[in-house]
């Protein structure tokens, strides 16, 4: 029965009660208070309380705050509260309870593990609510077109299609499932096994709480003023007098106001960034002042009145001409402009080419590409008597809670970070945003403050992926092996430090690509511009390398008259191969594995293509079809950096094991895979573990999400946790080994051989301040050495590999791409879970396809997502994973991490099947439709 109540009726039940609008919220009669030109999705949460409604952008764009307004789906953002005067509006909260179709579509979300971090999830359901009554039984285009005005920035929309498609043909006992899904909750096999992701209900539930979603009713609301200038001097009026005049106001704070330092960033040696401008803005968007106080008040307030005046300046927004300009500097220390350097070289590169049989070079730039998680960042934060409280999304809650201790002047051990659900990072939610604000603040005024930022925020003042440009020159031999290789690379770090050094030690360890290259020069320049900072996004900058190293190789290929895959699986690093650091491996070199993977599907590709073509020319089309293959690696963790995690696990005398797991799960499923990979290592069903997330006050430091790290790095300590808690339940039953342990109720049974049983009743035990009887903590640092001068050395403890091929079509009359499919081959060492690993790899690859054909963010034009495009679900074609598995000794069951491997070859597939089907060579990206009709128009060898 659904709750669906036609208008008639709703105006009978809505007679009956008081107030201006009225409206049946989710079956029940509501009165609004308030002017009728408020915002819908605004109305819904923070009046009548329905947070189970999302807002990504407001502005139409994301689609995120769906709901049903008399059965048809509107973005609440874009709808007035007296557009629903006397109307039914349902959104998850209510269906989820009441409507079965509903009801098989959560169920079928968390079957097909259509949900990473949740944040669309509602409007996704919602929206797909409204397809399925129509069309009980949609076809794939059915979905797609009724899906297509809500974003998802982490799935790559696939799983989502087939929950969608499927959804009837799921049954109720495996939605209730959150274990395993085997025979029963006592199954104890976990690695390797496709379980639900464990945090999963809450996100197709509507109840998982972000950063917005979790302040106090009487939380203060804090605002910036912002620079509207990419590089302004400014001077501050009269605050008393703006305050006087302006109701509601609690306080103003600028840099003057911070007790400790007014800096922070992310590597020690350059941390720049000011909490506050002091005298000059560095960027458009940088934050001069806040302004806190009451909500409504504040909501209310008009920024443009503020009493500052801006004197714009010159600035810097081209890293070429910060470079040749050493007269203006973004910052005074930094000579022309100059952020840091890195460098790997091995063998004799001239010699090499002096001798080489074939050589290409190139070309190629990247812009700034943002991130553009549906979630904007958001939290509160409260003091708690001399200690601070900070709740909101993040990735890296250890790195906050040491950087804000700065910021304030106090003990680390005095500030507490508390994640709260984050939706979507991919790096940018590894740098500080919101949060010195808000603690600030709160400590100041000792009242909870919060803030959201809202979508042109959130994309001016944050991080992106790096711009780049890059030179590349590859030579080969007479065999088609690569003899020397170059790479010079300039990447515009926009105008602070912040992961920049790290894009550019990483990148000249990666630009190879899983390739043997034995001369080798690879130098980039981190370059100051005044731009927004770039930061972390996915790969470190690896994926701008991989698009100029894997176009050259088509090019080499094409020169030797090769197979393209057949050049690349020539050239593939193999097992005691030095890769261009010096490092060998002797047994865990996956690319040659993943590039055999896709050789049937690739000489399909070529011979459906070329078939194509001939009928495409035959019959006069314009369309022509073509096949790309790029690959990729990428070393785990941090670059010869100490990089440990550490899990704690405590059993109670009630038999609970609880997991103390730091690792914040931002999507990717670090809650589920870790929960695995101990339950594995300790013997007992994922069913029997409690989560205890991620809190600096009661989960010990699993380091930042982030660098593919954390099935690695923190999936070790929960093993090391794991082994280590059976040795001390052995020791304290005096069994000298433990096949086996059993837990029922508080009763353990440790079984040391076919009929030798040992029982103890934790309930007799003594427990410990925490209500643990046993307790087990483990770290684990991956194994690395630092690189010298040449970058020689030991970055990475073990690498992940990936080679991708796509198939598409090209317009060469509109310059229009169209993916038909890709096929995606990843070494992941071993699959833990090989739906999540799945998962991971359609969104890298959504990720990929924006880098490639759309994503340019361009500082002061396209600051909101209707100027900014990102992939919807039409833009993702079906995508077949394989998964390889060439375990590594050093990781959790030979685990390897993969999320940022995902991406790295997505974009120069893209790039050489569009060559391949017409000749257009882009070197510029994205490869918008203008671009690939003036490169086909400048390709004399076109098509
Ligand atoms: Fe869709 Fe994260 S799951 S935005």
């Amino acid at each position: 029965m659904t709750t669906f109540v036609g208008t008639k009726n709703t105006h009978a039940v809505l007679s009956s009660i008081p107030g201006p609008v009225r409206l049946l919220l989710n079956g029940k009669p509501v009165s609004v208070e308030g002017g009728p030109s408020q915002r819908l999705s605004a109305v819904l949460r923070d009046q009548l309380g329905t947070r189970d409604v999302k807002i990504g952008c407001n502005a139409g764009d994301c689609g995120a705050c769906t709901v049903l307004v008399d059965g048809d789906p509107v973005c609440s953002c874009l709808t007035a509260i007296c557009q629903v005067s006397g109307k039914q509006v349902d959104t998850l909260a209510g269906l989820k309870d009441s409507d079965p179709i509903m009801q098989q579509l959560m169920r079928s979300f968390l079957v097909h593990g259509a949900a990473q971090c949740g944040i669309c999830t509602p409007g996704m359901l919602v929206t797909a609510v409204y397809l399925l009554r129509q069309t009980p039984h949609p076809s794939v285009q059915q979905v797609q077109d009724s899906l297509g005005g809500v974003l998802c920035r982490c799935t790559g929309y696939r799983k989502i299609i087939d929950a969608v498609v499927n959804s009837t043909g799921v049954a109720i006992s495996e939605g209730a499932s959150t274990g395993c899904r085997s025979e029963s909750s006592k199954c104890k096999q976990s690695v390797g096994v496709s379980i639900q992701r464990l945090d999963g209900q809450s996100k197709v539930d509507g109840s998982d709480q972000f950063g917005d979603d979790v302040f106090p009713d009487n939380a203060f609301l804090l605002r910036l003023i912002r620079s509207p200038h990419h590089r302004a001097s400014f001077h501050f009026g009269d605050f008393n007098k703006y305050i006087d005049e302006h109701s509601g106001i609690h306080s103003i704070f600028t840099a003057d106001d911070i007790p400790g330092s007014n800096r922070f960033g992310v590597i020690p040696p350059f941390i720049d960034q000011p909490v506050f401008a002091e005298s000059i803005a560095r960027f458009k968007g940088e934050a001069v002042a806040a302004v806190v106080g009451d909500a409504d008040a504040m909501e209310q307030l008009n920024l443009d009145a503020f009493p500052i005046t801006w004197t714009e300046e010159r600035a810097l927004l081209n890293p070429v001409e910060a470079l040749a300009d050493d007269n203006l500097r973004v910052h005074e220390n930094a000579h022309k402009n100059v952020l840091c350097e890195g460098l790997v070289q091995c063998g004799d590169v001239e010699t090499a080419f002096g001798n080489s049989h074939l050589r290409v070079k190139g070309r190629f730039t990247t812009g700034f590409i943002e991130h553009a998680y549906i979630e904007p960042e958001a939290g509160y934060a409260n003091r708690v008597g001399d200690s601070l409280e900070v709740y909101g999304c993040t990735q890296a809650p250890y790195m906050d809670r040491d950087s804000l201790s700065e910021i304030l002047a106090l003990e680390p051990a005095r500030v507490r970070i508390v994640p709260t659900s984050t939706g979507g990072g991919f790096g940018s939610k590894l740098d500080l945003s919101f949060q010195p604000f808000i603690a600030l603040a709160a400590w100041l005024l000792d009242h909870p403050v919060r803030v959201t930022y809202t979508r042109q925020e959130s994309m001016q003042s944050t991080t992106k992926r790096h711009p780049s440009i890059m030179d590349v020159d590859i030579a080969v031999d007479a065999t088609g092996r690569i003899s020397a290789f170059k790479f010079e690379g300039v990447f515009n770090t926009g105008a602070y430090a912040s992961w920049g050094p790290t894009v550019a030690n990483r990148v000249p360890v990666h630009a190879s690509g899983p390739y043997w290259t034995p001369n080798y020069r690879a130098h980039t320049t981190g370059v100051y511009t005044h731009s927004a900072p770039a930061g972390a996004f996915r790969g470190f900058g690896v994926p701008q390398a991989a698009i100029a190293q894997e176009c050259v190789f088509d090019e080499l290929a094409e020169k030797l008259a090769m197979d393209r895959l057949a050049f690349r699986k020539l050239n593939a690093l193999d097992n005691n191969q030095p890769t261009v650091t010096g490092q060998t491996f002797d047994k865990a070199v996956g690319i040659k594995a993943c590039l055999e993977s896709l050789e049937l599907p690739w000489a399909t590709a070529l011979l459906e293509a070329s078939q194509f073509n001939q009928k495409a020319q035959a019959t006069g089309s314009s369309v022509r079809r073509g096949v790309g293959i790029a690959s990729g690696w990428y070393g785990c963790g941090n670059t010869s950096l100490a990089n440990p995690s550490t899990i704690k696990v405590g059993v109670s005398k009630r038999g609970d094991i609880c997991l103390h797991q730091g690792a914040v799960d931002i999507g990717q499923g670090s809650n589920t895979v870790i929960i695995q990979i101990f339950a594995e290592a300790f013997g007992v069903s994922v069913d029997n573990i409690s989560l205890v997330g991620a809190d600096t006050a009661i989960t010990p430091d699993a380091g930042k999400t982030s660098a593919s790290r954390q099935t690695f790095v923190s999936g070790n300590a929960a093993k090391l946790s794991a082994l280590a808690l059976r040795k001390i339940i052995a020791r304290r039953t005096n069994c000298k080994e433990c096949q086996s342990i059993d837990i029922e109720g508080s009763v353990i049974t440790i079984n040391q051989g076919l009929k030798d049983e040992a029982n103890l009743d934790l309930a007799s035990l003594p427990s410990d301040e925490e209500g643990y009887v046993f307790k087990a903590e483990e770290s684990y640092n991956p194994p690395t050495k630092p690189l010298d001068e040449n970058g020689q050395g030991i970055p990475y403890a073990l690498y992940g590999y990936a080679a991708q091929m796509v198939s598409l079509d090209v317009d060469t009359l509109l310059g229009t791409v169209k993916l038909q499919y890709f096929t995606a081959a990843h070494d992941v060492g071993r699959a833990i879970n090989p739906q999540l690993v799945e998962g991971q790899i359609h969104g890298g690859i959504a990720q990929g396809i924006g880098l490639a054909l759309m994503e340019e963010f361009i500082p002061g034009r396209t600051e909101n997502l209707h100027d900014y495009l990102i992939p919807t679900i039409g833009d993702v074609p079906p995508i077949e994973t394989i998964i390889v598995e060439v375990e590594d000794p050093h990781g959790p069951y030979g685990a390897k991490g993969l999320g940022e491997h995902v991406l790295i070859p997505t974009a120069p597939a893209i790039l050489n099947a569009i060559t391949h089907a017409c000749g257009a060579k882009i070197r510029d990206l994205p490869a918008t439709p203008d671009k690939v009709l003036a490169a086909i128009h400048s390709n004399t060898e076109g098509c």
